[in-house]
């Protein structure tokens, strides 16, 4: 799957303030968002529409509307959740799964402590959603982890993005589309993407 990078004017403005270093926590937070909210925007431009009769207050109006599939949202923790916040504002019907990874500081492998998920994930459209991808192995374990559950449908949405990453999503999920704000030059001897924004869940919650 081809990995779509949404280079919106609005998306590319507010990235531009996510990855400033003096952004305050509260800015960073409505940002990541409102950011999310816009990649979704895009992202689910390919929803399926039926068509439908509405009365309106004059006559009776052709209607095209969402074929009644229903979605999932699905957050790692702890930074997805800022982009489960955003992206409700749009689908507030979702249904909202969790899956608890950290980075093992020494050798950055995924550790799982929580998972979530609504019981008829295989009947949703997925989308799953991390800011950050880097290594892509928390990307994996999450992807391994919905296709355990039955879900078949998934899309990645991360803000940004390492050519590492993407790569090894890719070949451990060639059947997933990733959606990306950016994608980045690089990971550092830390993983860290660069030039990045730092690290996501630390500046959502002001962890520093
Ligand atoms: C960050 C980020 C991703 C992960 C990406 O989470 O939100 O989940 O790192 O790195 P990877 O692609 O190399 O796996 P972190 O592990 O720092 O946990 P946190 O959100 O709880 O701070
Ligand atoms: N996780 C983050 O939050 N930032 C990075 O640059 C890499 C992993």
């Amino acid at each position: 799957m081809p990995t779509q990078i949404i280079d919106h004017p609005l998306i590319q403005h507010k990235l531009s303030l996510l990855r400033d270093a003096t952004t305050p926590v509260r800015d960073f937070r409505s940002l990541s968002a409102e950011l999310s909210m816009l990649m979704a925007f895009e992202a689910m431009r390919d929803l399926p529409l039926e068509d439908a009769e509405v009365r309106t207050p004059v006559a009776t109006a052709k209607v095209r509307r969402l074929a009644g599939k229903k979605l999932a949202l699905v957050a790692i923790l702890r930074a997805g959740l800022i982009m489960v916040e955003g992206i409700l504002d749009l689908v507030p019907s979702a249904r909202v799964g969790h899956i608890g990874l950290y980075r093992d500081p020494e050798t950055l492998a995924p550790v799982s402590y929580y998972g979530k998920l609504p019981s008829d994930i295989a009947e949703r459209d997925t989308f799953l959603l991390d800011p950050m991808l880097a290594t892509g192995g928390s990307a994996v374990a999450a992807l391994d982890h919905l296709a355990d559950a039955g879900a078949h449908n998934v899309r990645l949405l991360s803000i940004l993005a390492a050519p590492e990453g993407v790569a090894t999503v890719e070949a451990a999920h060639p059947d997933v589309p990733i959606v990306l704000a950016a994608l980045d030059e690089r990971l550092n001897e830390h993983g860290y993407i660069v030039p990045g924004l730092g690290d996501a869940g630390d500046r959502i919650y002001g962890t520093l």
